[in-house]
């Protein structure tokens, strides 16, 4: 039996899941997921509509009970360590919630008074870093949709967080919103700070995660590092249009590692190569003496992973796998 007051080692992972499992009114939501999140990674978590993101997140906030696997965060669990085992551990799911008739710093004033501890004296700086600006001073009810994201942000740094958890926190952000919370993120998780974060996209999560999970239907279709994402990405597709389209598909039919065809409406050609590849090909055209009018890429190869990965779309739940269920300790 485990002593409940003894200290989690110092190395814990911030995240560490094993067979996390969670169905409401019997469909599966998150099908038995590993998941390990190292302190200062930033781990991105995507997959289309329905594949269990926020249902994991709201189990790692304690939000939602898991019906079966292990969770330890910082190697505490809640079994042992009760309501401590969430020390150091902050974010939202879905839109973060305040009270619509208080200006936003009034709303931090009173989550920090809640939390308790130093809380108070980081209220500055978390405004300061969520970009808010002069709408702190603005009831919360006239909020943009960026403007309560960046709220719900600078209320997890009231915590001082060790672990920060975002549900897809770009959502609703214009682009220099995008580029300040991954700048935010980048310099937290400099600091040591573990993040995971949702998100549909995966360009922003390539440009922003060291580590990703790629969910579908409630289970992990790739854990792994970006890089290792990225060895496993096929080809990017490119649209190409030229002045002899059949022409064009001739000049390709000899070369490997290079894969033309016509698009269904016959308007263009789709072109499958990597980087070299393409090259190669065009500089072929032009020898052939057909001109290349447009070039453009459709699909980058980590979203073709994805789609190949995830099927393309939304994850259908009923079908999803009957999840091996443990008992949950504690
Ligand atoms: N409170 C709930 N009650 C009933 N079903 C739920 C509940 N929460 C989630 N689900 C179901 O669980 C599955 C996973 O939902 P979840 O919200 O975790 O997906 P998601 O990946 O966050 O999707 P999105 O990208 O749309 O936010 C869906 O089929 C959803 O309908
Ligand atoms: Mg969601």
């Amino acid at each position: 039996m485990a002593d409940a007051s003894s200290e989690a080692p110092a190395v814990a992972a911030a995240v560490e899941a094993r067979g996390l499992a969670r169905r409401f009114d019997g469909a599966v939501a998150v099908a038995g997921l590993d998941l390990t999140v190292g302190p200062g990674r930033v781990h991105g978590l995507v997959g289309p509509n329905g594949a269990g993101k926020t249902t994991l997140l709201s189990m790692l906030l304690g939000l939602v009970r898991p019906d079966a696997g292990t969770l330890r965060l910082f190697g505490r669990t809640h079994g042992e360590h009760g309501a401590r085992a969430r020390d150091g551990v902050a974010g939202f799911v879905e839109a973060p919630r305040f009270y619509p008739y208080l200006t936003g710093r009034a709303n931090l004033e009173l989550l920090a008074g809640l939390d308790g501890g130093d809380a108070r004296s980081r209220i500055a700086s978390a405004l300061e870093v969520s970009g808010l600006g002069d709408a702190a001073k603005a009831k919360v009810g006239g909020y943009s949709v960026g403007m309560r994201q960046r709220l719900g942000i600078a209320a997890s740094l009231l915590r001082d967080p060790r672990l920060l958890i975002l549900d897809e926190p770009t959502s609703g952000l214009d682009p220099a919103g995008m580029r300040d919370v991954a700048a935010l993120v980048r310099r937290l998780a400099g600091d040591g700070v573990a993040v995971l974060l949702s998100s549909h996209d995966m360009d922003e999560v390539e440009g922003l995660c060291d580590d990703v999970t790629i969910m579908h239907a409630g289970r992990a279709a790739f854990d792994g590092t970006m890089a290792e994402l990225r060895d496993r990405a096929p080809a990017p597709e490119f649209l190409l249009t030229t002045s002899d389209d059949e022409k064009a598909l001739d000049v390709a039919t000899s070369s490997d590692g290079l894969v033309v065809a016509r698009e269904a409406d016959g308007e263009a050609l789709s072109v499958r190569a990597a980087r070299e590849r393409l090259d190669e090909y065009v500089i072929a055209l032009g020898r052939a003496g057909i001109a290349v009018r447009t070039l453009a890429l459709r699909t980058s190869a980590l979203k073709s992973l994805f789609f190949d990965l995830t099927g393309g779309g939304p994850a259908d739940a009923a079908t999803a796998a009957e999840p091996t269920l443990e008992k949950v300790p504690g």
